[in-house]
């Protein structure tokens, strides 16, 4: 955990022991908050005004009322990446219902939402794990009802990720009723001959800003894109597979619990669309 760095909480640019959150807040109580994650490429936010779309939907959806202007947003996010020296990595935003008595429901109309940023340095462009493509296992999907919300209520993604660890992968694919919903922190693909097949939006997973960028960039490339449910046994038998985020951008899967996909090595469309994402970032040739 780097401690050099600034964050922003509520206001202030502070030094990051500097940062501290009441022990009554409802974040930390309940979860009672969501959060947001641009990626930072070439010290530009990537897809940002799509994030903070989302952002604002997420606050809307549980009743909190937006802190910030669009403007004043991409303001504290580039404050914050210009304090840092940050090239590339991410910046991480969260807004919890703030601060009061232990209480349920909502606290008074003028409780002051906690809003904190910070940012992560990160190779999301040069990660070699998108050379060499990676593993996925399945886990049964957990979660509550609402997963279009960004909730910062992650226990049962930190559980998922957590089975990923154990079996050596990176990313752990959540399933419901046979089904594929999405990734613990980043939404699934698959791709049959040239035809993309990723899950329509629902509450049942989070609407991928990195998802929607991606279906438009392989449709341009004139390829096939389904939005419909998808079975862990037709990703396996799939030609290619593949998930994005803010986070990885287009990551290669090359395995599903065990099973190769493809010929075990990044397939010739998600390399494509990778690259078709980094240049649409604004990544320097590599
Ligand atoms: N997670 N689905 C889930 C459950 C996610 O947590 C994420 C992103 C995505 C991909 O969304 P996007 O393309 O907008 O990043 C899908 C972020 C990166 C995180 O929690 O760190």
């Amino acid at each position: 955990m780097s401690q050099a760095r600034i964050v922003y909480l509520n206001g202030e640019f502070l030094p990051f022991e500097a940062a501290k959150v009441s022990v009554m807040d409802r974040g930390f109580l309940f979860a009672d908050g969501i959060y947001e994650v641009s990626a930072v490429l070439n010290k530009t936010l990537v897809d940002n005004e799509a994030h903070l779309a989302r952002l604002d939907r997420s606050l809307g959806e549980i009743g909190i009322r937006n802190p910030h202007t669009q403007e004043e947003w991409v303001g504290l996010q580039e404050g914050l990446v210009q304090r840092n020296g940050l090239t590339e990595g991410l910046v991480y935003m969260q807004v919890t219902r703030g601060v009061f008595e232990r209480d349920f429901a909502f606290p008074p109309q003028d409780t002051a939402p906690t809003v904190m940023m910070f940012t992560q340095a990160k190779a999301i462009a040069n990660n070699p794990l998108a050379e060499r493509g990676a593993k996925v296992v399945t886990v049964p999907d957990i979660r509550w009802k609402r997963r279009d919300i960004k909730s910062v209520a992650l226990l049962a993604q930190v559980l998922a990720k957590q089975e990923a660890a154990k079996a050596g992968v990176a990313e752990a694919w959540m399933v419901e009723d046979g089904y594929v919903t999405e990734g613990s922190s980043s939404t699934a693909f698959i791709i049959s001959g040239t035809t993309i097949v990723t899950r329509p939006l629902s509450t049942a997973l989070l609407p991928g800003i990195t998802r929607l960028s991606v279906m438009r960039l392989a449709r341009e490339e004139g390829l096939r894109v389904e939005e419909r449910l998808f079975s862990v046994a037709e990703a396996t038998a799939a030609d290619e597979a593949f998930y994005t985020s803010a986070s990885s951008f287009v990551m290669p899967v090359v395995a599903i619990d065990g099973k190769t996909i493809g010929g075990g090595e990044p397939g010739r469309l998600t390399r494509r669309l990778r690259g078709l994402y980094l240049d649409m970032a604004g990544a320097p040739a590599a």
